[in-house]
């Protein structure tokens, strides 16, 4: 199995509407509803090397052979909060999918991220999760996320943000090689906070307009 993949989601339409999210001036309304639109695009180029099956099914005329998506529904785990932002999108195109989330904060003496929730579906060793966070900035919490979605022994796991930097790719690949990232932007790297520049902000303030 290769290792470290990033696939850079080049599409016109994601790189578009992405343009439109970074801007300040973007509204909530109108962000909120980019990320919708942008997360069907996600699970579209997420989903593409999903296993398959082939079973047999009987059209009106005969029967043939067909293929469907292999295995039991799909997990969309979100990491609290910003990842619920691309829940109702990915949906539309996967309405199947189990929903996981995962929520973790990060202490403020040690720095480490501490779990405070974390609820997936029966029946991990047999689903492939999509995690999701929209910003992998420092790469710590989405490390942490994937540390304890490994406990659960599920058949893969892939990772789904909108932007990441440099530095949050390796520290992620450090610490999982085996977890493939999916990507529109890998933007120069991040400040002295630990967000992403250029970026787009804080993705979960824009998403619920909490800023
Ligand atoms: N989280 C965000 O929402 N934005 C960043 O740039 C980094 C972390």
């Amino acid at each position: 199995m290769s290792t470290r993949q990033v696939h850079l989601i080049d599409h016109p339409l994601v790189q578009h509407k992405l343009t439109l999210m970074r801007q300040k001036d973007t509204s909530t309304k109108s962000f909120r509803q980019l990320v919708h639109e942008l997360s069907a695009l996600l699970a579209y180029e997420v989903t593409r090397d999903m296993p398959m099956q082939e079973i047999e099914i009987e059209t009106p005329l005969e029967t043939m052979k067909s293929r469907v998506i292999d295995g039991k529904k799909i997990v969309l785990a979100s990491i609290l909060r910003a990842g619920n932002g691309f829940l109702d999108g990915m949906l539309e195109v996967v309405p199947n999918a189990r929903v996981g989330h995962i929520g973790l904060y990060r202490d403020p003496k040690t720095l480490q991220a501490v779990e405070y929730y974390f609820k997936m579906p029966s029946g991990m060793d047999e689903r492939d999760v999509i995690v999701l966070d929209p910003m992998l900035a420092t790469g710590n919490s989405a490390v942490a996320a994937v540390d304890r979605l490994k406990q659960t022994k599920p058949r893969s796991i892939r990772f789904v943000c909108l932007v990441t930097c440099p530095e949050g790719l390796k520290t992620f690949h450090d610490h999982h090689p085996d977890v493939p990232v999916y990507t529109p932007a890998v933007d120069r790297g991040l400040n002295d906070h630990g967000y992403i520049v250029p970026g787009l902000g804080d993705a979960g303030d824009r998403i619920f307009g909490t800023k």
